[in-house]
């Protein structure tokens, strides 16, 4: 049996329509389903739903044989004993430095104080401003990071951005952009030794699905 570690929410969404591209429907929507192991069409292969920060967790240490997962996720959780053979082109949205409307953040870059970060992203934030030369006081939040501003918690967020909407709707503005952001194809090292005859096919089906979608070959990396 092959375990796919999914999370529900916008990676979701976009992953499924790989998944049946690649011959694997879920027997019930996993988005409403209360079900958190889901069987597929395909005899062999199940998905399992946890958490988007565990997806690499359950891979890592076996639970589950592939995954899908943001690079944010995985930047966060640095990637050890993860095998990543393909970026799936979905879930895309970057990674930004946002503030609010009004804050002269260029002015204190120049004035070099210290800077407060809050952000759900610590590593990445620390790496992003530690490149910089910037020393700055990294809160770490958990969610609704767009409130760190408005209340005085920080100078400034780390965080996604897609459509812009919540910025837009809290007043921030994006002054600085970290990095495109997409889902990654995660698959647990000894897996793919043990049960190569279901995980090459899966990839290589998945690559020319995304290849499909996007028009273009995607990234990969010798299996
Ligand atoms: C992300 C991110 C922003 C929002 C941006 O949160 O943290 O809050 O999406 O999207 P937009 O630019 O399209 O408005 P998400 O909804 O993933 O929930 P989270 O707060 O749990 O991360």
């Amino acid at each position: 049996m092959l375990s796919i570690a999914l999370s529900k929410g916008r990676i979701l969404d976009d992953t499924l329509p790989l998944l049946k591209a690649a011959g694997i429907v879920a027997s019930e929507d996993p988005e409403s389903s209360r079900k958190l192991i889901i069987p597929t069409s395909h005899a062999g292969v199940r998905l399992i739903i946890v958490r988007a920060t565990d997806v690499p967790t359950y891979v890592q240490y076996g639970a589950a044989d592939v995954g899908v997962v943001g690079h944010d996720v995985l930047l966060e959780h640095g990637g050890a004993g993860l095998y990543q053979p393909l970026d799936l082109g979905v879930g895309r949205c970057r990674m930004v430095v946002a503030t609010r409307r009004g804050f002269d953040w260029h002015g204190s870059l120049q004035r070099g104080g210290r800077v407060r970060v809050a952000t759900k992203y610590v590593r990445i934030a620390r790496e992003h401003f530690g490149a910089k030369g910037m020393h700055v006081d990294v809160i770490k939040l958990y969610g609704s990071m767009e409130l760190a501003p408005l209340t005085g918690l920080a100078d400034v967020i780390v965080d996604l951005v897609s459509s812009g909407n919540t910025l837009l709707a809290n007043d921030l503005v994006e002054v600085e952009t970290i990095m495109p952001i997409s889902s990654r194809l995660v698959v647990n090292p000894a897996a793919l030794k043990l049960k190569r005859a279901v995980v090459q096919p899966l990839l290589a089906s998945l690559a020319a699905a995304v290849e499909r979608t996007h028009g273009s070959a995607p990234q990969r990396s010798a299996a």
